[in-house]
């Protein structure tokens, strides 16, 4: 596509049904990573009352042939384009339509339709890859069941795996074999997968809670088969967690996961064929941090629960996307709060919204989280759809209770079944349960931006009442609903109310009684984020702190404590480097007084990152945020110096295990250890080195290398190179190697040029080049260098990319989104860069898309 012929732009009043569906469908694939043939065998069904041309999709294919009813179609009877082929009239209601056509899977580096990954081939078809294997109906509202026969020669493809069962296993001729596989589940073309190729076979089973014996199976690469344990023990929690929650007992009697390298996002929840990305599924202690056995167990349970929701009731169209991502993600959610620990993983999931879902929703990718419109949907797999989703998923749960909450799934679920539907049959299935309407609920699908929250407060002498009004200045078309958990204490921190309350539009007023002396209650308000809202600071900073301190809620006694550090940048932006340190000092000596669990202490301790501080203040002056940061992490480290000793100390003998104490010291003697290599003065660095050295788990290993870099110790290089030398086996370990070189500090462009040309960098693989191009480009210091330097260096990325693989080159482009905020010549920069981009000639959709809405905003 050229950007003279603009891609069409999909509107949500546009959609309307499908006139012909395909009920049924028989695929026959015959491997060859140069050329393989494919063949279907559809069903047609008319699906409205007058005769009209059939559309089918199909992008990159070479035709081969096409009957109607068995007879050969002559070529005046159909129309093939760019997009698809037409055929102009349908021979009736109801008729057999075979398509052949040949495709090239190993010249294929979009990592959409068929592609060859290592030694295997293998499909990604959501959104819209289906139409690259084969001509198709290819939208989520066409439900086809599938029969798959799979010929290929077994050398090369021992293993050939597609939906469902496998029913059939035949030697048809010598140097051939053919597989057969069925779903006895109608699905879009969106969730079918085939792979294919040398995969070491895994086992294990599920006993679900009716008696029938689930055999689970994890196909990896040869040299893989040791570090899959993690996984199963994650993919079976997950399927006793559904049972144990929502009563959803898994479907079939086969259910598979496959790792694959190459790979353009976390994992992908095709029918009873799970396919990952290596990262989320391979892992021991000896290559894996605590933070990738979470994203495991996450993203595992993730792509299992999309089985009922995504699968069992799919999508009408794409518009509706969030209907099973925020729902699915609210799930995995959950099941990670009742894993581990729910006021860490609320803490995590909030840090995240706020990191990276706020400036989107800010900037000139904004969206509601039912988009409008698109024109490349693969652009539209966002943090708004999918985390925004959640919160707007959890504030209906906040409304009904879990319990209610668990009764409309169900309803929605045995509802819907079998059919694709919006977001409105879940919203009016959660009201049945509720027993009345939820009004202004569904406003949250359409309106864009983070609601800006302001406070008024006012006493009333006359009824001793603190009167606080609660007010969404900007509610524009889509007046919202709001969950406000809030606490109100008195200036000891003594807990004085505590109320769920939903509001309902842009205003509510909230009274509390005053103490006999009139006295001020603190507030607290939207605890845990019970709705996803920005609340403008209202309060001082002695009230802040004494939240800091007392909040009863962990999470929220957490974000008090963020806010204390927040209100300390924003009061030296404005008064010079001069302000005390006093308040989140004194916070700290009491912190350490406290009885808090390991993990969550070290949470609290952690101090907030670069991007986090200037996300919070809207500032992007990120050469002084940074000198002001370290300045902030030095008086701490001298002033507790003994106490972070102590804490290193304590904690530093653990054992490789994935236990909740385990993990807690882990994280307590490496935010330690980072505060202590702060100090310069106090060489500490010999703890850091030591500890990587004698590390028994990737946590305690990779840590110290990370904190060197940061601090630009003289022993980094060093440990650049010990990492390497130890690790240069293992591409998952060194995808954070590369990352860690390039993530913090300035003047990374040179080290991005330097890595590129290590043997073992390749653009062809997504997770290569997410840990160094957009490592890099998440470091403000280096992408927002004032000379544009690092604009210059990514966009040129951009450009390459744009020829391998344009999903990733689009989210690349992204990264863009904050340089309209940007100093100096930035704008004007990025503007002119982004121009570039835009002339290539044969720029894809999905770029020209995003980088057309972020030149408007430059
Ligand atoms: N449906 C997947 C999930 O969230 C995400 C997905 C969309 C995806 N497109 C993809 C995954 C392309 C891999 C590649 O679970
Ligand atoms: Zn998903």
């Amino acid at each position: 596509m050229t950007s003279s012929s603009p891609s069409p732009v999909h509107t949500i009043e546009d959609y309307s049904p499908n006139l012909w569906l395909t009920p049924k469908v028989h695929l026959r694939f015959d491997l060859d990573p140069h050329l393989t043939v494919v063949r279907a065998d559809y069903d047609v069904q008319l699906n409205g009352k007058l005769l009209g041309p059939m559309f089918l999709h199909g992008e990159k294919l070479e035709f081969l042939s096409l009957r109607l009813n068995g007879a050969v179609a002559n070529p005046n009877e159909y129309k093939i384009t760019d997009l698809g082929l037409e055929i102009l009239q349908p021979p009736g209601e109801h008729f057999q339509l075979t398509i052949e056509n040949r495709i090239c899977p190993d010249e294929n580096t979009s990592l959409e339709g068929l592609y060859k990954s290592g030694s295997m081939l293998c499909t990604q078809n959501e959104p819209e890859g289906f139409r690259k294997i084969v001509y198709s109906v290819d939208r989520p509202d066409n439900m086809m069941r599938f029969t798959v026969t799979i010929s290929g020669d077994p050398t090369y493809f021992p293993v050939m795996l597609s939906n469902g069962n496998l029913i059939r296993e035949t030697v048809p001729v010598e140097g051939k074999k053919e597989v057969v596989w069925e779903d006895p589940y109608p699905k879009p073309s969106y969730l079918f997968a085939l792979v294919a190729g040398e995969l070491v076979e895994t086992k294990d089973q599920f006993l679900t809670q009716s008696g029938r014996n689930v055999t689970l199976k994890i196909f990896v690469e040869k040299g893989n088969e040791e570090k899959v344990g993690f996984a199963f023990d994650s993919l079976k929690k997950a399927m006793k967690w559904d049972e144990d929650t929502f009563g959803l007992e898994y479907d079939l009697d086969l259910f598979m996961i496959v790792a694959v390298e190459d790979f353009n996002m976390g994992a992908m929840e095709n029918k009873g064929l799970n396919l990952f990305n290596a990262k989320l599924v391979l892992a021991d202690k000896k290559s894996a941090t605590d933070e990738t056995f979470e994203s495991i167990m996450a993203v595992i349970g993730h792509e299992y629960f999309h089985n009922y929701t995504g699968n069992r009731v799919t999508l009408r169209n794409w518009f509706n996307l969030t209907l099973k991502e925020g729902l699915t993600v609210f799930r995995d959610q959950w099941f990670t709060e009742d894993m581990t620990d729910p006021h860490v993983k609320r803490i995590k999931d909030i840090l995240f919204l706020k990191e990276y879902q706020f400036p989107e929703d800010q900037g000139p990718m904004s969206h509601p989280i039912l988009p409008k419109s698109y024109t490349e949907m693969n652009n539209f797999y966002t943090v708004t759809v999918y985390e925004k989703g959640a919160e707007v998923i959890r504030l209906v749960s906040e409304i009904l209770g879990r319990e209610s909450f668990k009764k409309g799934l169900q309803l929605y679920l045995t509802r819907y079944d079998g059919q694709g539907v919006t977001f409105e049959e879940f919203v009016s299935s959660m009201e049945e349960a509720y027993g009345k309407p939820i009004p202004l609920l569904r406003n949250w699908y359409h309106r864009k931006g983070t609601p800006k929250i302001q406070i008024e407060e006012r006493f009333d002498s006359k009824e001793n009442e603190w009167e606080f009004t609660i007010t969404d200045p900007n509610p524009g078309e889509y007046p919202l609903v709001y969950v406000n958990s809030f606490a109100a204490f008195d200036p000891n921190g003594k807990l004085l109310v505590e109320e769920k309350r939903i509001q309902e539009g842009p205003k509510d007023i909230l009274r509390i009684p005053a103490s006999s002396e009139g006295e001020k209650p603190i507030l607290s308000l939207f605890r845990s984020l019970s709705s996803p809202v920005l609340v403008d600071n209202f309060l001082s900073k002695e009230e802040i702190r004494i939240l800091a301190e007392n909040e009863p809620d962990g999470v929220s006694r957490f974000f008090a404590f963020q806010n204390l550090i927040f209100s300390w940048f924003a009061e030296t932006l404005l008064e010079g480097d001069t302000v005390s340190l006093h308040e989140i000092l004194e916070v700290l000596k009491s912190s350490f007084q406290k009885p808090w669990d390991k993990t969550y202490f070290s949470f609290y301790l952690t101090f907030p990152s670069l991007g986090q501080i200037s996300e919070h203040l809207q500032s992007f002056d990120f050469v002084k945020l940074n000198q002001m940061r370290n300045h902030a992490l030095r008086t701490i480290s001298q002033t507790f110096t003994k106490e972070f000793q102590f804490l290193y100390e304590e904690n530093r003998k653990t054992i490789p295990t994935q236990t909740k104490e385990e993990i807690g010291k882990r994280r307590l003697k490496n935010v330690a250890l980072y505060y202590l290599l702060h100090d310069p003065s106090r060489g500490f660095e010999h703890l850091a080195v030591t500890q990587q050295r004698e590390a028994k788990h990737m946590s305690e290993e990779i840590s110290p290398l990370r904190y060197l870099i940061e601090v630009d110790s003289a022993e980094k290089e060093t440990a650049i190179s010990n990492f390497y030398d130890r690790w240069k086996h293992d591409a998952l370990v060194l995808d954070v190697w590369f990352a860690a070189q390039v993530a913090f500090g300035v003047n990374k462009r040179s080290v991005v040029e330097e890595l590129e040309s290590n043997p073992k960098f390749t653009q062809k693989n997504p997770n290569k080049v997410r840990s160094l191009y957009f490592s890099f480009a998440r470091n403000p210091l280096s992408f927002h260098e004032e000379t544009g330097s690092g604009y210059k260096l990514i966009a040129e990325r951009i450009k390459q990319l744009n020829g391998i693989n344009p999903q990733i080159a689009a989210g690349l482009a992204k990264l863009f989104s904050q340089a309209s905020k940007q100093k100096g010549n930035l704008p004007k920069i990025a503007k002119r860069e982004l121009e570039e981009i835009q002339n290539l000639p044969q720029i894809s959709k999905d770029l020209g898309e995003v980088v057309g809405k972020i030149i408007q905003s430059l």
